[in-house]
C-alpha cells in the first residue's frame, strides 16, 4: 500500500505520529489519498457521534481590540474598522433569541478589548448562567491572566477557545508583533485546561509564512496537548492588514488538517467553520464530510455583523440568526447529518 495510505492507517490507530510522518503527508498527499484520509475521518466520527452535528451560537460582542495581528481585520492598527461593543442587556437579548432557537451554547467571542474588566466579564457570565442554567457558555476573549481564568470559570464559563494559530515560535512571530509573545499563549493555553476548562486551540490553514514543518508542529502539538475542540479555518486576507496581498489558504488544504485532527481526537468537538464556507459555497458541507462535527451560526444582532470583518467577503453578515439557523440545518440535512439541540460537551468530561 502507499505509504500516505499506511501512515493514515497508523494515525488512525495510535491517534500518532512523528514529526516527519507528518511532514511526509503534507508533502506526498493527493486527491486519491485525500479521499481515502476523508473516508476514515468520516467513520471515526459516525463511530463516535453518528450523523449528529451541534450546533453553538456565536456572539460577536465586540470588535474592539487592544492587539496588532497582522492576518486581523479588526486589528487594533485598522481605522477603518468601525467599533462597537455590545452591553449586558444587548448579550443577554442574544442568548434569549439564541435559546427560543434551540442553542444550548453561546459562545462569546470578541476581540481583546480594555473596556470589559474582569468584574464585567464575570458579570455577564453569571447572568448568563443564572438566566439560561442549562446551556453551556463558551469564552473567546484572547489572553487573560490565570486568575481571571479561574473567576470566569468559578461564574459558570464551561468553555474556552483560544487558538494557538501556529505551534512554530518563528511562525508565530511572522504572524504577530513584538508585543505579543508564542510562550504566554501557550501558557493561556495550559493554564485554561488545568483549571478544568474544556479547551480549543486552532490554527489558520495558509496562514503566511506556513509551510509543511510548522502544519506538523500544529498536528503534533494537537495530539500532545489534546484539547476537547480544535477550530481550524483557511486564512483569508483582509483588505486592511498588512496581510491584504497574501494569498487565501485552500479548501483542499483544510479538509486534510480537518482530516487528519479527527483521526488524532477521535472524540473532538471540530467545527466546520464560516471561514470554510466563504472560500467555497460548499465548504461548511464538506469540512462535515471530512470529519468536522460542529457548526457555529451567528446570534449577533445584523446590525453589528459586517462589523466583525475579521477577513474579507465574510458571510452569513446579512442574515437574522433564525435564518443562519434554518439555511445551516438545510444543509447538513442534503449530505444526510442533522443538527442536534443538546449542550454538546466533550464526552472527555462527562466520562
Ligand atoms: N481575540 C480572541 C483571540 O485572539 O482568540 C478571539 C477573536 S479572534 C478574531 C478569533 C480568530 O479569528 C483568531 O484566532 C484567528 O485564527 C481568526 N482570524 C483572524 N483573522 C483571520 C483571517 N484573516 N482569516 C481567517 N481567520 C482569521
Ligand atoms: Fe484582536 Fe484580531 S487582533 S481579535
Amino acid at each position: 500500500m502507499d505509504k500516505v495510505k499506511e501512515l493514515i492507517n497508523t494515525l488512525k490507530n495510535d491517534h500518532r505520529l512523528d514529526k516527519e510522518d507528518y511532514v511526509f503527508l503534507f508533502e506526498n498527499r493527493n486527491k486519491e489519498t485525500d479521499e481515502y484520509l476523508f473516508r476514515l475521518a468520516d467513520e471515526v466520527r459516525k463511530e463516535n457521534f453518528g450523523t449528529d452535528v451541534y450546533v453553538r451560537g456565536l456572539i460577536e460582542f465586540t470588535n474592539v481590540c487592544r492587539n496588532d495581528c497582522y492576518y486581523c481585520g479588526i486589528r487594533a492598527g485598522n481605522t477603518n474598522c468601525e467599533r462597537y461593543r455590545l452591553n449586558e442587556r444587548e448579550i443577554l437579548e442574544c442568548c434569549r433569541d439564541g435559546y427560543e432557537l434551540g442553542f444550548r451554547t453561546f459562545v462569546l467571542q470578541g476581540g481583546e478589548d480594555g473596556g470589559y474588566d474582569e468584574d464585567d466579564i464575570a458579570h455577564i457570565v453569571m447572568r448568563i448562567r443564572d438566566t439560561f442554567p442549562d446551556c453551556a457558555i463558551t469564552l473567546s476573549i484572547g489572553e487573560w491572566e490565570r486568575k481571571s481564568y479561574q473567576r470566569f470559570f468559578d461564574a459558570g464559563a464551561d468553555r474556552y477557545l483560544l487558538r494557538h494559530e501556529t505551534a512554530n515560535k518563528a511562525h508565530y512571530e511572522k504572524l504577530h508583533p513584538e508585543t505579543m509573545s508564542f510562550e504566554h499563549r501557550m501558557k493561556c493555553l495550559q493554564d485554561l485546561k488545568e483549571i478544568g476548562y474544556q479547551v480549543g486551540c486552532g490554527f489558520m490553514v495558509g496562514s503566511p509564512g506556513q509551510t509543511n514543518e510548522t502544519l506538523a508542529d500544529d498536528m503534533v502539538f494537537i495530539q500532545d496537548f489534546k484539547p476537547h475542540m480544535v477550530g481550524i479555518g483557511p486564512f483569508i486576507p483582509h483588505k486592511d492588514t498588512p496581510f491584504a496581498n497574501e494569498e487565501a489558504g485552500t479548501m483542499e488544504l483544510t479538509l486534510f488538517c480537518l482530516g487528519l485532527i479527527r483521526l488524532i481526537l477521535p472524540y473532538g468537538l471540530i467545527p466546520s467553520t464560516t471561514a470554510l464556507g466563504t472560500i467555497s459555497p460548499v465548504g461548511r458541507e464538506m469540512g462535515i464530510k471530512s470529519g468536522a462535527n460542529v457548526v457555529m451560526p451567528n446570534l449577533s444582532p445584523v446590525k453589528n455583523r459586517k462589523k466583525y470583518e475579521l477577513y474579507d467577503n465574510k458571510i452569513c453578515t446579512g442574515e437574522e440568526a433564525a435564518e443562519c439557523r434554518g439555511c445551516l440545518s438545510n444543509r447538513m440535512n442534503s449530505i444526510g447529518y442533522q443538527i442536534v439541540t443538546s449542550r454538546g460537551d466533550s464526552p472527555l468530561m462527562t466520562k
